[in-house]
């Protein structure tokens, strides 16, 4: 074979090759190198030099053939990137695909209707001390009712050694409201602050009970205030948030912290007879309240023989299940989106 020929074999060699390198141990090669030295020295010199070209356009082609074998290797990207990377910030979902939870909505409602009554709207916590739970409530430590309010409880404890816990109800926050508002008393105004927040209960779970639920606490203080009065605007809350002339029971009831203490019902929307919902009753519970007894008001600094009021609390998941006819409380906080997509 004459080296042109050997030359172009080389070169269709490494051109088809996986490995290009190995051509350069071809055995043509050490061919070519063993017959240098056999030659005549006035030939050694010139075949020497095309060796050498030969070898120099075999490393060319390697290069050439590993550059094509590397660029094979890449993937093609054949998936459209889910996010433009130029883009200044993440592309928000389109804000249709989102509404409002419905609690959000009616607690938003509550706020506006008390708040053209004249209350103030406050906001509650998550996590409590024992003494706004109970102490300032008129509940002294070993009394029985403080069982009624089976909450959660931490690790961590409070100053007097007692575990913190997630508020029962949304009253934790009546004698801080009143401390806050107390000087308006002297100026001849009333104090009337409304509260809705989140609370927790260590309940039985049913079609009427959550163990995370929503109350709107109420207090109103001034000068001869009495029962007539809570009824009066709490009637007025409701038919105003019912849109309608409504049928309501109050029975009287226990609460520490509030004396006389009525409970408030509304008729069941539900059924003629009794249902599930009402436990067969035909009536469902809507809201706790009284007369702030006079511990309560002494607690917050405020002279019970000079000024009286009445406080209310309220579960907003009952008021808004009996608004829009919805048959078990669990719907609301399941996070099911045929659910949330009604309102
Ligand atoms: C209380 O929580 C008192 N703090 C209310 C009160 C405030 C009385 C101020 C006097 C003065 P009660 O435990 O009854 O009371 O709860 C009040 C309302 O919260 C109930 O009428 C009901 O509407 C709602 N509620 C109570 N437990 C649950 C529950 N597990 N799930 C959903 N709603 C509930």
């Amino acid at each position: 074979m004459d080296i042109e020929t050997l030359k172009n074999t080389l070169l269709q060699r490494v051109g088809k090759s996986k490995t290009p390198n190995e051509v350069l141990k071809a055995p043509e090669f050490r061919e070519l190198y063993a017959k240098i030295p056999k030659l005549a020295p006035e030939e050694r010199g010139s075949f020497g030099r095309q060796v050498n070209e030969i070898k120099q356009a075999v490393e060319a082609a390697i290069q050439a053939r590993e550059a094509e074998l590397e660029e094979s290797n890449v993937r093609p990207i054949d998936v459209t990137a889910p996010f433009d990377v130029n883009a200044k910030q993440p592309v928000l979902l389109p804000s249709e695909n989102g509404t409002i939870h419905p609690l959000m909505q009616e607690i938003q409602l509550v706020s506006d209707i008390f708040n053209r009554m004249g209350f103030v709207t406050e906001e509650s916590r998550e996590i409590d001390d024992q003494y706004h739970m109970f102490e300032t409530l008129n509940f002294p430590k070993g009394h029985p009712a403080r069982d009624d309010y089976d909450t959660f409880m931490t690790v961590e404890t409070d100053k007097d050694g007692d575990p913190l816990i997630a508020p029962a109800h949304t009253s934790t926050m009546q004698v801080r409201s009143l401390i806050k508002y107390r000087s308006n008393l002297a100026r001849g105004e009333s104090i009337a602050a409304i509260v809705p927040d989140r609370v927790f209960r260590n309940e039985d779970l049913d079609a009427r009970h959550e163990h995370t639920f929503y109350q709107v606490e109420g207090v109103y203080v001034a000068k001869g205030v009495n029962v007539g009065n809570l009824v009066a605007t709490l009637q007025a809350f409701l038919e105003e948030y019912y849109g309608r002339e409504l049928k309501t029971r109050i029975n009287p009831f226990y609460f520490p912290f509030t004396e006389p203490s009525f409970e408030f019902s509304l008729e069941c929307p539900f059924c003629e007879d009794g249902c599930s919902v009402c436990s067969g009753s035909k009536w469902i519970e809507l809201l706790g309240c009284g007369m702030i007894h006079p511990n309560v008001l002494k607690a917050a600094g405020i002279d019970s023989n000079e000024y009286t009021g009445f406080a209310f609390g309220c579960g907003i998941d009952r008021l808004v299940m009996m608004k829009y006819g919805i048959e078990d409380i669990r719907h609301l906080e399941s996070g099911k989106i045929n659910f949330l997509r009604q309102f």
